[in-house]
Formats: structure tokens, C-alpha cells, sequence
């Protein structure tokens, strides 16, 4: 290939290429320059190669956002004949346009400085383009804060609903209790009465010489005292357990004491009673006297369940499960349907002439107290079992 044709070529090339390409020799006289050059610059090949480089540079200046910066660059590039440099060079006319600008020395075989290399790159999309997600970045972040700030707001809104909520659900409780007491002091205040009224009848008709009536009149009056006893001991359940006076319990000595308690009122009402305990079982903790309430409270349920079926069997038992102690009463009377089931534990609620409907309620406030669970299970002629589940002391 001819020296010529390989110029020709090369002047091709530039003409082709996409970047500006400027060629100056060592003594800053420009050699050649392309088209992309002579667009951005406004300087035909012509112009750039034949004039004197002042008058290049005279030209090209008003088209720079930065001219004074430009021709600082200028100077320190051409001070330094072996300088790489890489920066970017921004026009204002005849559009603002940002071009990334790469200057290098050109060396002859022996490394000798023989001329300069410039090349520029359009990259106007590229920076806008980076500022707009630059913006769009800031528009979000932006976004980003007001919504944390707004959600802040609902957040200690809801705290201050809630709290208001907390506060009205307490006062709600509070008059739910109040009115409960209400009730309660009326439910006791009733039964008193109508013991004391026969104790008063029975207490005047012991005053007699007849040892017979007198003997009669004592027992009625006996019995009378039972109720009261008994009444005083519902009251006793409804009174909040206290779990700072919480000890070790031996639960077979609760269920063996409750059995002999009850004994003589299963025989007359033809309950067959029976207990079973399991040996070696953890102690648990809580109140004794307590655990004998929700006893007494769960089997005198069953037996006056079993007057509907003329007597029946009572079985109470106690063995050890998941790290506590499980009591099951179960009775084989006429057991509850589904109505009487939702309501069980409801104050008040009760299904015979002269319950006060308290002894679930109680029994299940005291269980709860102690950390555990008191759960029935009951369907029409299929009788009825209570398991009360109680956490070892150990656990
Ligand atoms: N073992 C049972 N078998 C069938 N029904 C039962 C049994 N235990 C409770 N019930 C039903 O649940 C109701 C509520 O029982 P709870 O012990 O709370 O009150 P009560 O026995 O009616 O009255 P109180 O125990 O206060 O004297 C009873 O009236 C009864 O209808
Ligand atoms: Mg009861």
C-alpha cells in the first residue's frame, strides 16, 4: 500500500469516527482535525490546520462556558510535552453540549515528543441523563423522609388511640366490676336472708322442754350453718388470689382431704366417688386452701348434676402432665348443651333454683391466678369433665 492510500485511509477513519480528533505537532501547530472537530469548534480542517494557533484559539474560546479554565489547561498540557490528561470541556454555543477530552503525546520510535494527540467524546446525554436520576435520587430520598415523618405522626397517633382505649377499657372494667359487686352484695345479701330467717324460726323452737323437737330444731339449725358456712366460703373464692403467699402444694393431699369433705353428701345423693393420683407428682405452687375451693366447687357441680340422673359416679384424678400437675372431675350426669356451654363461666349465670352462678367463674379466676388452665368438656347424656391444669413447682 502506497504511503498516500494509507493517509487517505486514516483521513477516512476520522472522518467516520464518532469522536473529535485533533493532531498537533511539537510545536503546537495543528496538523489535521476531523469533522466531529470542526462541528463542535466551528473550525473547518482548513481553518484549523492553516491559521496561526492564537487565532484558533481566538475562535474557539467564545463557544467554552469556561474560557479563562480552558486556556489555563492549554498552557499546563503544552508546558508538559509528556502529559496524559484526561477532563471534560463544556460548550455553550452552538448548544450546550459536555465533552469529555483525552490528551496524549505521540512518540516517535526512539520516544522522542513528536507531536499531540486530543480527542473528544460527546457525553451531553450521558451527564444529563445522571442528572436527572441524580434528581429523581433526591426526589425520592425526599419522598422517602416526608413519608417517614408522616408515618412517625400516625404512629404516636395511634399510641395516644390506644392509649385513650387502654384507659376507657379500664373504666369500662371498672364499671363492669363495680356493677358485679352491685350484684353480687344482692345475690349475698339475699341468701343471708333466707338463712337467718329459718335459724331465727329453728332458734325459737330449740326454747322447748320436748328434747325430741329440740334435737329436731338443732339439726335444722345445723344445716342452716352449713349454708352459711358454704356461702362464706363462695365468698372466700372470689376474693383475688394472693400469689405472694403462694406455696409448694401436694395436690394428692388437696384431692384426699376434698374426698373425705364430700363423702358423706355423695353417699346420700347416690354419687359413687372416687380418686385416683398419680404417685411422685410434682408440687405445685399456689394456695391451698384455694385448690380445695376449685375442688369442692367442681365436685359439688357433679353431684348436684347427678340428682337429674338419680346419682351416678364422681371421679376425681390427678396425674402429672407437660411439667405440671392435670386434676380431671367427671361425672356421669345428664352433662350441658350447647347453649348452657357458652355461658358457663359467666357471673350470674346458672341454670338451678338457688345457684348463685359463681363457682366456674371463681374457679377459673383461681386457676388463672396460679398460672393455669381450667377447660370443659360436656355434652347432653354424655356427662360432663372439668380439667384444670396447674404448672410443678419446678417449672
Ligand atoms: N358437672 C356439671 N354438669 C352439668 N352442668 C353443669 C356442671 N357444672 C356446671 N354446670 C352448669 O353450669 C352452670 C354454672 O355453674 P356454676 O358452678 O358456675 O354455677 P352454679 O353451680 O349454678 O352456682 P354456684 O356454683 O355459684 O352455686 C350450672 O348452673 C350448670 O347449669
Ligand atoms: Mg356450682
Amino acid at each position: 500500500m502506497q504511503e498516500h492510500d494509507e493517509l487517505r485511509l486514516l483521513r477516512a477513519l476520522l472522518r467516520a469516527s464518532d469522536y473529535g480528533v485533533l493532531l498537533s505537532d511539537a510545536t503546537r501547530r495543528d496538523l489535521v482535525c476531523n469533522r466531529r472537530f470542526s462541528e463542535w469548534f466551528g473550525l473547518s480542517e482548513q481553518e484549523t490546520t492553516q491559521a496561526p494557533p492564537e487565532q484558533v484559539r481566538a475562535h474557539v474560546l467564545p463557544r467554552l462556558k469556561d474560557p479563562e479554565e480552558f486556556v489555563g489547561t492549554l498552557d499546563a498540557i503544552y508546558a508538559d510535552p509528556k502529559l496524559t490528561r484526561e477532563d471534560e470541556v463544556e460548550l455553550v454555543a452552538p448548544r450546550p453540549r459536555v465533552l469529555h477530552r483525552y490528551t496524549a503525546p505521540v512518540l516517535d520510535e526512539h520516544g522522542r515528543v513528536i507531536g499531540r494527540l486530543w480527542t473528544f467524546a460527546d457525553i451531553t446525554r450521558t451527564r444529563r441523563l445522571e442528572k436527572r436520576v441524580l434528581a429523581q435520587q433526591a426526589q425520592l430520598k425526599e419522598q422517602a423522609r416526608q413519608l417517614a415523618v408522616a408515618l412517625r405522626a400516625v404512629h404516636g397517633r395511634l399510641g395516644k388511640v390506644e392509649n385513650a382505649l387502654t384507659q376507657t377499657q379500664r373504666q369500662l372494667f371498672e364499671s363492669e366490676k363495680l356493677s358485679a359487686i352491685g350484684l353480687l352484695a344482692a345475690s349475698v345479701a339475699h341468701d343471708i336472708r333466707n338463712i337467718l330467717t329459718p335459724l331465727t324460726i329453728e332458734l325459737a323452737l330449740a326454747d322447748t322442754d320436748d328434747p325430741n323437737a329440740r334435737a329436731q330444731a338443732l339439726d335444722a339449725m345445723r344445716a342452716q350453718l352449713d349454708r352459711l358456712a358454704l356461702l362464706t366460703q363462695r365468698l372466700l373464692a372470689l376474693s383475688r388470689p394472693a400469689p405472694d403467699q403462694f406455696a409448694p402444694v401436694d395436690v394428692c393431699g388437696v384431692v384426699e382431704r376434698i374426698v373425705a369433705l364430700l363423702t358423706p353428701q355423695a353417699v346420700l345423693e347416690s354419687v359413687t366417688l372416687t380418686a385416683h393420683c398419680a404417685r411422685r407428682l410434682p408440687h405445685v405452687h399456689g394456695d391451698a386452701v384455694q385448690m380445695e375451693q376449685v375442688l369442692v366447687n367442681l365436685a359439688l357441680n357433679a353431684v348436684q348434676a347427678m340428682r337429674a340422673t338419680d346419682g351416678g359416679a364422681l371421679e376425681i384424678a390427678a396425674c402429672r402432665r407437660r411439667g405440671g400437675v392435670s386434676l380431671r372431675v367427671s361425672d356421669t350426669g345428664p352433662g350441658m348443651d350447647k347453649a348452657v356451654r357458652r355461658r358457663l363461666f359467666d357471673p350470674f349465670f346458672s341454670t338451678k333454683p338457688g345457684g348463685a352462678g359463681l363457682g366456674l367463674f371463681s374457679c377459673r379466676r383461681i386457676v388463672e391466678a396460679h398460672g393455669g388452665a381450667l377447660t370443659v368438656r360436656s355434652a347432653p347424656a354424655r356427662g360432663t369433665a372439668v380439667q384444670v391444669w396447674l404448672p410443678g413447682e419446678e417449672t
